[in-house]
């Protein structure tokens, strides 16, 4: 009999395997191209940053299969890895910049974004990334890891859960979709076509 997988809460022990699954998920992107180095510290900042949750679905012992992660304040955790987050931050920060030089325009994108899409500030949770293992996709964990997330957005009354997808990504806009999520915006960012996606949580 096969047990599915068991969901925890996504903290400092998920963030290395985290930032693998994130490289692997989603090739190619700005994120990804920050290096293994950053992700890790970008998910060892967000379960204790304020606003940011997320789930683990493990098997065991304790081999991460995928996860989910959101925040309902992007500003506070830019904030936490910009001042204590910096020492393990910028020098694998700045080895990827001197490398590629244009990353750090990118970066300062991310930065900005929130900043100039204020209508974006309203009280809704940001979902961040959301990961599933390439060879275990198609088998409801993400599915799972989204129930889990979207009831922990109720149990907060959160009014609704937004989330960013690159256009190119149409599998993910499929599970958005298939979850009631409905696009909102069309957008670019990193010089790339990107979509905002929002499901209405009820009460
Ligand atoms: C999107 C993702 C998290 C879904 O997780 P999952 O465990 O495969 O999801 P489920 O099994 O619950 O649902 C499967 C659905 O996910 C979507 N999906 C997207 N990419 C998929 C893939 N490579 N394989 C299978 N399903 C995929 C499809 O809509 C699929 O339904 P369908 O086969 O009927 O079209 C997972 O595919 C993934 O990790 N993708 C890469 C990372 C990514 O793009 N994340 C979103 C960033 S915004």
């Amino acid at each position: 009999m096969s047990v599915g997988p068991t969901l925890l809460s996504l903290d400092v022990t998920h963030a290395e395997t985290a930032a693998r699954l994130h490289m692997e998920g989603q090739p190619g992107t700005f994120l990804t191209r920050l290096g293994g180095e950053v992700l890790t510290v970008l998910y060892r900042t967000l379960p204790s940053s304020a606003g940011g949750f997320g789930y683990a679905a493990v098997a065991q012992p304790q081999e991460l299969l995928g996860f989910v992660s959101a925040t309902t304040q992007v500003g506070s955790l830019f904030w936490e890895m910009g001042t204590r987050r910096l020492p393990a931050l910028l020098p694998p920060l700045l080895r990827r910049f001197v490398r590629n030089p244009a990353l750090a325009l990118l970066a300062l994108q991310t930065v900005t974004y929130p900043l100039l899409h204020p209508a974006d500030a309203v009280p809704a949770a940001e979902l961040l990334s959301i990961m599933v293992r390439s060879d275990l996709r198609g088998e409801g964990i993400g599915a799972l890891l989204l129930a889990a997330l979207r009831a922990e957005c109720q149990r907060r009354a959160l009014p609704a859960l937004e989330v960013t997808v690159a256009a190119a990504n149409s599998g993910a806009q499929r599970f958005y979709q298939r979850h009631g999520f409905v696009c909102t915006r069309r957008f670019v960012l990193y010089g790339q076509p990107m979509y905002r996606y929002r499901a209405v949580l009820s009460p």
